[in-house]
């Protein structure tokens, strides 16, 4: 009897889950899940499995939860050129932990670019003309998580901020510390995920790969230097090597091939229609249109060129075409003399 097989394999798997849930809870206050952590991750992010694998291994770490309690949970340097996923892999992951892409601390390093900007994170000295004392950029309540979630701080692009900036990093890197200023507050990041960002070497590889593929070397047949290496060069040239010891893992990021394109295509389609549902309505986008989307584009901005053109493209005639039928539900898009029509 089919059926009841059907029925039993499904009971049995329940079970399997049930039991793991509970087993998991005994040994973690974490409540997150990191199967379910993971599995979300992959699905939003296209490519860079190397970087998902070292996610997926950190995640394990931390719910097993026997990690020091001196330093933050795990400290990561996410690198790559820009728009390849390194910003929206830490909001996914706070989307997936913490239940919303805005639940954590994002410092956007551009903002810190000058010297005596170290005070924006460590609040200005006692006496320091024109802003409080001890006031500090970090929102501190989410950098401290709970006892069953962690907190998490992005540092956005770290090699635009000065180097003073960097310096008062390191103190939170290595003894999961800030003190503030003023000497009365510390903040604590030992129940923190740290990420940090940076562009740096993305260019150099980038030119690397250029150079190789034609004139002389080329010629010769000469093969470019390992991807690893110029990153290395690029990040010890940059950090004093104390900075770059206190990070636990780095991951590169890859350039977005052509076969990932359809993907990303998707994905921010999917986001368009979470958008459209609230208003009740759905583009269908036929495979001329998604063909079209995922074609022309500039490397040189990643996939924020696709999400850019779909803003671009697409939404003001969708925007018209709902204006013109607000009760109609359902927008076909289509290609007709190489433009988007809906
Ligand atoms: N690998 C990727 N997978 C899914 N979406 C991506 C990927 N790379 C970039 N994007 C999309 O492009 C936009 C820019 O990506 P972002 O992560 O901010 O780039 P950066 O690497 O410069 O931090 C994001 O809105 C995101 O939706
Ligand atoms: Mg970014």
């Amino acid at each position: 009897m089919p059926f009841i097989n059907d029925q039993f394999g499904h009971n049995s798997d329940q079970l399997a889950r049930q039991t793991y849930a509970q087993s998991a809870a005994r040994i973690s206050r974490f409540k997150f899940l990191p199967e379910q952590v993971i599995a979300t991750l992959r699905a939003r992010i296209v490519g860079q499995r190397d970087v998902m694998n070292a996610i997926e291994d950190m995640l394990f770490t931390l719910k097993a939860d026997f990690g020091d309690k001196t330093r933050p949970l795990s400290v990561m340097l996410l690198m790559g050129p820009t728009g390849v996923g390194k910003t929206e892999t830490v909001r996914v992951l706070a989307e997936a932990m913490l239940g919303s892409a805005d639940e954590l601390c994002r410092i956007d390093m551009n903002t810190l670019a000058q010297e005596h900007y170290s005070a924006a994170l460590t609040g200005s000295p006692p006496g320091y003309v024109g802003s409080k004392e001890g006031q500090t950029l970090f929102d501190i309540e989410r950098i401290k998580g709970s006892f069953s979630e962690p907190g998490i701080v992005l540092f956005d692009e770290i090699e635009k901020a000065d180097k003073s900036v960097v310096r008062s990093l390191m103190n939170i890197l290595d003894t999961g510390k800030l003190t503030l200023t003023s000497g009365t507050r510390e903040i604590d990041f030992s129940n923190t995920l740290v990420f940090l960002t940076s562009n740096l070497g993305a260019r150099e590889q980038a030119d690397s790969l250029k150079s190789y593929s034609q004139g002389w070397r080329s010629a010769l047949r000469l093969k470019p230097p390992p991807q690893s290496e110029i990153l290395d060069q690029a990040l010890n040239t940059y950090f004093d090597p104390e900075f770059i010891n206190r990070i636990d893992r780095i991951l590169p990021f890859n350039w977005l091939d052509d076969g990932q394109l359809e993907a990303l295509v998707d994905l921010e389609l999917m986001k368009l229609n979470k958008r459209l549902s609230s208003r009740q309505a759905q583009v269908v986008v036929s495979e001329g249109a998604r063909e079209y989307l995922s074609q022309h584009y500039d490397t040189r901005y990643g996939a924020r060129d696709i999400a850019r053109r779909i803003r671009v493209e697409l939404e003001p005639k969708l925007a018209k075409a709902m204006i013109e039928a607000p009760e109609k539900k359902e927008f076909e898009v289509t290609l007709q003399s190489n433009a988007l029509v809906v």
